[in-house]
């Protein structure tokens, strides 16, 4: 179904309700696609289109179009390049058993990307509109959803200040983009425990910042530490907040228990990960206890020698989940290992890759088909 965009506050100037679709003429070739899609990595190849929708103060969100893939045109002046104002999501389409396409909790997307807009000074894109883009790119791109076990299409929303402007204020033209990327694990070993490094040195947020926000700024100040987490041979990075876990460049963090439970920070300068949330709810639908509270790095090294926290596991759209073998430190070290330390975090993870691939019961009602 094709919804038109109106905006009642801002109506859109006439003739500009409807969804524009220019196909692509010259989309990849049927073999060309099924090439990427036998081995499609993660984010290196794009679908044969894109969508667009413009906002500006004067006109409210307009003239939404599904365009065939390509670069785009900026002023040099855009408020994006200089100032850095610009949020994203990511999230992925499932293709089940019987062919259908469905995504994962997409209206948590749209209210996180509209809580990311807020805190960077952007318009909000109504929840509609954030589906409706989701829908008309997978009606013209649908062929792109891989179906191997464990593939998946990552769609990735994004959102930026257009306006050529060098003063520093909000800016009054924006774009809002969705592009998509066949995508197989985002970790190359797969689901094979990854080794993070704790960084002392530098931090992801502070407090009253942008951590919550998923904004790219955030993880341009990743890079480094990042660069630095693979020299020692670690995967990515673990930031704190003083003594306080935080999260990593790209996942939220979970301890695990030996009794079961789970431990994991809450902080004010974390992104709230949907990932996260669908787990914490499939182990408390298994009577597990969840605890989301303020984590000392102390607790973990202390509770790791006791043999009271048995493992831990990183968890997020695009990694899913995958256990922690090992956090570094400049001074000591962290080590799971051994079947106990893994097995929940993986039993956890299929519980959840079986709804998003259809092959357990939607309980929570958490799936969205895209393709009907
Ligand atoms: N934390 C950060 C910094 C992230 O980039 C992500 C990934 O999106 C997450 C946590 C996990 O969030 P989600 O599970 O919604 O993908
Ligand atoms: C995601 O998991 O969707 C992210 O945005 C994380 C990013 C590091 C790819």
């Amino acid at each position: 179904m094709t919804i038109p965009l109106t905006d009642i506050s801002n109506p859109p100037a006439p003739g500009s309700l409807l969804w524009q679709i220019t196909r692509n003429t010259e989309p990849a070739s049927v073999e060309a696609r099924e090439a990427v899609l036998a081995n499609p990595g993660f984010g290196q190849h794009f679908t044969d289109h894109m969508v667009d929708i413009c906002w500006s103060e004067k006109g409210g969100w307009h003239r939404p179009r599904v365009s065939p893939y390509g670069p785009i045109q900026l002023d040099p002046a855009a408020a994006v390049l200089h100032y850095a104002q610009e949020v994203f999501e990511g999230l992925k389409a499932y293709r089940h058993a019987d062919g259908s396409i469905h995504t994962f909790r997409p209206d948590q997307n749209a209210a996180r990307m509209q809580r990311s807009a807020q805190r960077l000074a952007l318009p909000e894109l109504p929840t509609e509109y954030f589906l409706e883009s989701l829908r008309q790119l997978v009606a013209l791109d649908g062929a792109w959803v891989p179906d191997a076990a464990e593939t998946s299409l990552y769609l990735r929303p994004y959102m930026f200040a257009k306006e050529a402007f060098l003063g520093v204020r909000a800016a009054k033209k924006v774009a809002y983009y969705l592009i998509a990327s066949p995508a197989g694990a985002y970790f190359a070993h797969g689901v094979q425990p990854v080794s993070i490094a704790l960084t002392q040195g530098f931090a992801r947020a502070g407090k009253g910042g942008t951590g919550a926000a998923k904004t790219g700024g955030n993880y341009a100040s990743s890079l480094l530490p990042q660069a630095e987490a693979y020299e020692k041979g670690c995967e990515q990075v673990l930031y704190l907040d003083g003594e306080y876990l935080e999260e990593l460049g790209g996942m939220n963090v979970v301890l695990v228990r030996r009794d079961g439970s789970l431990v994991t920070p809450e902080s004010d300068s974390i992104l709230e990960g949907i990932t996260l949330k669908s787990i914490l709810q499939l182990a408390e639908d298994r009577g597990l206890a969840v605890e989301q509270r303020p984590v000392t790095i102390t607790e973990w090294r202390a509770g790791a020698a006791s043999g009271e926290i048995v493992g831990a596991f990183a968890c997020g759209t695009a990694a899913v989940l995958v256990p922690i073998g090992r956090l570094v430190a400049d001074d000591f070290e962290i080590v799971h290992e051994g079947p106990e330390s893994e097995e929940l975090a993986l039993s956890l993870r299929q519980e959840l890759t079986d709804i998003q691939y259809g092959r357990a019961d939607d309980k929570h009602g958490w799936l969205v088909r895209l393709d009907a």
